[in-house]
């Protein structure tokens, strides 16, 4: 079975991404892949996100499609019922952490600090994610905890770009980031898709 651990390791950065227009995840989806990058974060911010999962999980396999902001119990379900193949949280309480179990996918829960990253090793989860990274202390935060908590791998997110990257992907406790740069809203709007394509084929180069 997939874990958390696993996921990290389909792509330097995972693509975190908004459909407004649930005609634009399939494209997006397959510009991502095209540009070499192997995973996708559909956020559950719009109405069309559930959708916008179906679609993606149906008519591009090749690319693993999660869901993400998953921040309440029943979300959990409705994702891994639109064939979502992954979760991930932006935090964690215990009912969003129970029906995550439920579901039987594998999830990546947010931390942003070293109690709430030990409450969820104590749940047996060995990859979270770190958000928001760069307000919560950036690469220095993950690089003082990889002493202290060496079984956890981390997917920083929240503020991280193309330039910043880097630092987070020279530590050991990362196995990838998350960003939402590699499909900007502009360019969707835009159907630009080819330009997604470029971006991602930058992020997939990253590592
Ligand atoms: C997320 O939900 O993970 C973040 O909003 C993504 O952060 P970014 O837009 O700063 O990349």
């Amino acid at each position: 079975m997939t874990t958390g651990t696993d996921l990290l390791a389909l792509s330097p950065v995972m693509p975190v991404v908004v459909i407004d227009d649930v005609d634009d995840a399939v494209p997006t989806a397959r510009a991502l892949h095209a540009g070499g990058i192997g995973v996708i974060e559909l956020t559950l911010r719009t109405p069309v996100a559930l959708a916008a999962i179906e679609r993606v999980a149906k008519e591009v396999p090749d690319i693993v499609v999660g869901a993400g902001t998953v921040t309440s119990p029943e979300q959990a379900k409705q994702a891994a019922d639109a064939g979502a193949k992954f979760l991930v949280t932006p935090g964690c309480t215990d009912a969003v952490l129970d029906a995550a179990f439920a579901t039987g996918l594998p999830f990546l829960p947010g931390a942003a600090t070293v109690s709430e990253a030990m409450r969820l090793a104590e749940r047996g989860l060995s990859a979270l994610k770190f958000f928001p990274a760069e307000a919560s202390g950036g690469a220095a935060f993950l690089k003082s905890i990889a002493g202290p908590l060496p079984q956890l791998q981390f997917c920083p997110t929240g503020g991280i770009t193309v330039s910043s990257a880097p630092s987070y992907l020279a530590l050991p406790n990362v196995g990838c980031i998350g960003g939402s740069w590699l499909t900007p809203s502009k360019l969707l709007a835009a159907k630009d898709f080819a330009a997604v394509e470029k971006l991602a084929a930058e992020a997939a180069a990253l590592r």
